[in-house]
């Protein structure tokens, strides 16, 4: 009999702690409304106590979710769960997922307690979450270096105190498919009201093995999954949820599991994480790396030509890779545009339709043909869009192989504009300093890229800044623009505008 998975997302909680994937909060909301089209059963909104920051984006991914449990991480603390639960109360099904650590050496080195003022903790703050909330989540932190047989106590009395899903996390990315398999049958084996609770896992990917221990988890009978969008996490990431839900969808032979997820989506959730946090994937990673349905070899072109059965485990069109269509042109009306934006999944307020029309009418102007793609580029750019303290009024570029560039830039700050110049090495560089000087700040570029959306000659530039200001916080700009230096100012001064919301927060 086929067993249904939990789908539990992390991506705003473990995934964003990783280097480079940090979100403001504009960006947490677009990326869970993308979860909730994506149909996962939990979503992870953050870790409430963790700044004034993160509460905000939890409190909000929690009002405006309504298809989904979210849940707010809190150590197994009481002022954690309070926040939390302040976090995420008007939440349509919160869940509080509190934690602490169960292996020797975090609880010797990092907790300084024992065994036994662990599970004394653990159950009195599951007791306390309790109060708040029916929806409890415990995790054994680096359960899988832990006894399983402390765990197996444990698990019984917080399970007792009210604890509904008991996690078990491979911390540190450490066991391997048989060992947690059996870790988790002499857990079940040992802990007599486990059938009362949900038995999820958390696995990270330090040896590659974090999808395959969390089907072996399965196997043993975990019924949830916590995974991360493009496997992002803390170091080498967390289990992908794309690579689990395409492996039960195309090996429910050998799996007998399947999910709510619809996996049509799973492409453009990929593709809108890349955009907000400007890490890509490799290109050879499964299911949404640009190779993952490329076939490169005369032989293999030649089989799927013949059959496609030769080549493909699985359709492009499964996972949301469609043709990219020809949509759109600079006649097309506000009406036919709204339509493509319902059609690609979109549900825009009216505001955010107005904005994304203006900027597809100024694209359809420039470039003859406007493609899904470039709408998709279109919508999850101004949709993340902050208060635009500074916006661009005009640029002269000086530049060529024989003299130095000179980049004039006019920007314009509370209805007056402000003017500089200023030399660099090439016309980016240039323009980049002159925005510098109006800015009057000290900024570090963190990283640059440039892409196009779509093939030809005319194709849009999807431009990526990332600046910090020295306080070790990385905002990162996107500009759009059929010219790519526009574009590349577009996203510098995007990346500053989100410095300064978030200075003024
Ligand atoms: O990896 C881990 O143990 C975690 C827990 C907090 C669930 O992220
Ligand atoms: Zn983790």
């Amino acid at each position: 009999m086929t067993k249904k998975m939990i789908i539990f997302d992390t991506t705003l909680r473990d995934g964003e702690q990783s280097p480079g994937c940090s979100m403001n909060n504009i960006e947490k909301i677009e990326m869970a409304k993308q979860l909730e089209r994506l149909r996962v059963n939990v979503i992870e909104a953050g870790f409430a106590a963790a700044s004034p920051g993160d509460f905000a984006s939890v409190k909000e991914v929690a009002e405006t979710i309504k298809e989904c449990s979210v849940a707010s991480l809190a150590r197994a603390l009481k002022s954690d769960i309070d926040r939390s639960w302040e976090a995420i109360k008007n939440a349509k099904a919160p869940r509080i997922h509190t934690f602490i650590a169960t292996s020797d050496i975090h609880m010797k080195y990092k907790l300084k307690m024992t065994p036994d003022q662990v599970k004394e903790n653990a159950i009195a703050m599951v007791g306390y979450a309790k109060k708040y909330c029916s929806d409890i989540e415990f995790s054994a932190e680096d359960a899988t270096r832990s006894d399983p047989y402390f765990l197996a106590e444990l698990f019984e009395e917080v399970i007792k105190a009210g604890a509904t899903t008991l996690n078990i996390p491979d911390t540190v990315g450490y066991t391997t498919p048989d060992e947690f398999y059996n870790f988790i049958m002499t857990i079940k084996e040992h802990t007599p009201s486990i059938h009362k609770a949900i038995i999820s896992v958390h696995c990270h990917n330090d040896l590659g093995l974090a999808v395959a221990n969390s089907l072996a988890a399965a196997k043993a009978g975990a019924t949830q999954f916590e995974c991360t969008i493009n496997g992002i996490g803390e170091r080498a990431g967390n289990a992908a949820l794309e690579e689990l839900v395409m492996i039960m969808d195309t090996r429910k032979d050998v799996y007998q599991l399947a999910s709510d997820i619809r996996t049509e989506e799973i492409v453009r959730s990929s593709m809108l994480l890349t955009r907000i946090t400007g890490v890509k994937v490799q290109p050879n990673k499964a299911i949404v790396g640009k190779n993952a349905f490329a076939h490169e070899s005369g032989i293999h072109q030649h089989g799927m030509l013949n059959n496609k059965k030769t080549y493909e485990i699985m359709t492009p069109e499964s996972v949301g890779l469609k043709a990219n269509t020809m949509v759109l042109g600079k006649h097309s009306g506000k009406h036919a545009f709204e339509d493509k934006v319902k059609q690609l999944g979109y549900t825009l307020d009216k505001d955010d339709l107005g904005k994304a029309f203006a900027k597809f009418k100024d694209i359809a102007d420039k470039k003859k043909e406007v493609y899904d793609r470039d709408i998709d580029a279109i919508i999850s750019k101004e949709s993340v869009q902050v208060p635009k303290t500074y916006t661009l009024t005009r640029f002269v570029i000086n530049s060529g192989n024989t003299i130095t560039s000179t980049a004039s830039v006019t920007m314009k700050k509370g209805g007056k504009n402000i003017e500089k110049v200023s030399v660099g090495d090439g016309p980016i560089d240039a323009a980049f300093n002159a925005i510098q000087k109006i800015v009057g700040k000290k900024l570090k570029l963190e990283d640059y890229q440039l892409q196009s959306v779509t093939e030809g000659g005319d194709a849009l530039g999807d431009a990526l800044v990332k600046l910090s200001n020295g306080v070790g916080q990385i905002h990162v700009g996107r500009g759009l623009s059929t010219d790519v230096v526009e574009a590349s100012i577009q996203a510098f001064i995007n990346a500053v505008n989100k410095m300064i919301d978030q200075e003024t927060d």
